[in-house]
C-alpha cells in the first residue's frame, strides 16, 4: 500500500523517516513530481530503477537544499557557479565533476565521473531535504517512458503498490522537468526544461551549445520515445481529423487547450496533465493532435517534449 502523506508537519516528518529506513517516498517539486531515495544508499537507489522499470544506464538527479549542501557532493567551475547563484533554487539541473569521496551510491551516477545536481525551490521538497538531511536522488516519479506526473494522482496512477508513499503536495507550477546543463568549461544544453535558453545565456553572457541530441544522446536519459501516451500523437495540427482529440494553443481551439492565449509559460504548467486528459478522451485507438506552438522561450521545452510523445514507439 503507498501511503498518501498530507503537506503537513507530520507528513513531512514521515517522508523523511522513510526515506532514513531506505524507502521510497514521490514528494512535489516545482517542476514535476520526483521518486525519492537515499542518494547514498544502494537499496534505494536500486529501488528506484526497480519501481520505475528504468534502464540502469540511465543516472539520476540529485537534490539538495542549498549551494553549500551541494558542495560536499560536486565540483563547480565558474559558469556552474554563476548558474548556480542565477537560478538556485529553481528548475535547474547542473551536470558537475563528482567530488571524491561524496559517498553517493555509485547508482546514482551509472558510473559516469559526473554527477547531475538540482536545488528544487518547491517549499514542500525544501522542507523535506532539510528534514531528512542528506542527498535525495529522484528522478520523475512515473514508470520509464511514460508522462511525467504533476499531481500526486498522476503518481498514484503510475507507482501504487510499488512506493512507500507520496506527498500530496497539489499541482506542479511549472509542469515541464527541469533545464539540464553541463557548465563548464563551456556551457552545454543537454535538456530544454524550466528554464528557458534565453534565460541561461542571459545570465552566462554567452552561448550555450546545443547538446540534447535524440540520435546521441548527452543526457543519456534523452531516449527519442519517451512521454508516451496509450494513443498515438501528431503534431502542428491546425485541426482534428476523424478519431482525433485535438489539443488547441492560441488559435488554434481544440476539445483541449494548452492556452487559449498563447502563454507559453500556461502551456507548460498543464501539458502533462492534457497528455494524460486527451489520451483518455481519445480511448482505445485513439489519436491525439497537438496544435503547433512556437519554438521561444518555453516552447522550446515544450516542443521536446511533444516530439518524444510523438516519436515512433519501440
Ligand atoms: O525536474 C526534474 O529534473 C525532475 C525533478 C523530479 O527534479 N527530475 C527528472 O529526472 O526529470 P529524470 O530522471 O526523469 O531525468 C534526469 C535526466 C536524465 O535524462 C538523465 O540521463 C540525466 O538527467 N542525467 C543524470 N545524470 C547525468 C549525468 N551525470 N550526465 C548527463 N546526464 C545526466
Ligand atoms: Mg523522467
Amino acid at each position: 500500500m503507498t501511503e498518501t502523506l498530507a503537506p503537513d508537519d507530520a507528513g513531512i516528518a514521515r517522508a523523511a523517516r522513510l526515506l532514513a529506513e531506505a524507502e521510497l517516498v514521490a514528494f512535489p517539486t516545482e517542476t514535476v513530481y520526483g521518486l525519492g531515495g537515499d542518494a547514498r544508499s544502494d537499496q534505494a537507489v536500486a529501488g528506484i530503477y526497480a519501481a520505475k522499470g528504468r534502464p540502469s544506464f540511465n543516472p539520476l538527479i540529485v537534490h539538495l537544499p542549498d549551494l553549500a549542501a551541494v558542495e560536499g557532493y560536486a565540483v563547480l567551475g565558474p559558469n556552474a557557479r554563476s548558474l548556480a547563484q542565477a537560478f538556485w533554487p529553481g528548475p535547474l539541473t547542473l551536470v558537475l565533476p563528482l567530488r571524491d569521496g561524496a559517498g553517493l551510491s555509485p547508482l546514482v551516477t551509472a558510473g559516469l565521473p559526473t554527477v547531475a545536481i538540482r536545488v528544487p525551490a518547491h517549499p514542500l521538497a525544501q522542507r523535506l531535504l532539510r528534514a531528512f538531511g542528506g542527498p535525495v536522488a529522484a528522478p520523475s516519479a512515473n514508470p520509464s517512458g511514460r508522462v511525467s506526473p504533476t499531481r500526486a494522482e498522476h503518481v498514484l496512477e503510475g507507482l501504487s503498490g510499488r512506493i512507500a508513499a507520496v506527498l500530496d503536495g497539489g499541482p506542479c507550477a511549472v509542469g515541464l522537468e527541469s533545464t539540464i546543463v553541463a557548465a563548464d568549461p563551456q556551457p552545454t544544453l543537454l535538456r530544454p526544461g524550466g528554464i528557458p535558453v534565453e534565460a541561461l545565456q542571459a545570465a552566462l553572457g554567452q552561448p550555450l551549445s546545443i547538446g540534447g541530441d535524440a540520435q546521441k544522446p548527452s543526457a543519456p536519459g534523452q531516449l527519442a520515445s519517451h512521454y508516451a501516451p496509450e494513443a498515438g500523437v501528431r503534431l502542428n495540427a491546425t485541426d482534428a481529423a476523424p478519431g482525433e482529440v485535438l489539443v488547441g494553443f492560441g488559435p488554434i481551439k481544440g476539445a483541449l487547450t494548452l492556452s487559449d492565449s498563447g502563454d507559453l509559460v500556461e502551456a507548460a504548467a498543464r501539458l502533462f496533465d492534457l497528455l494524460r486528459r486527451a489520451d483518455q478522451l481519445a480511448g482505445p485507438g485513439g489519436r491525439i493532435a497537438f496544435a503547433p506552438v512556437p519554438e521561444t522561450g518555453l516552447g522550446l521545452a515544450i516542443n521536446d517534449r511533444l516530439r518524444r510523445a510523438a516519436a515512433p514507439r519501440k
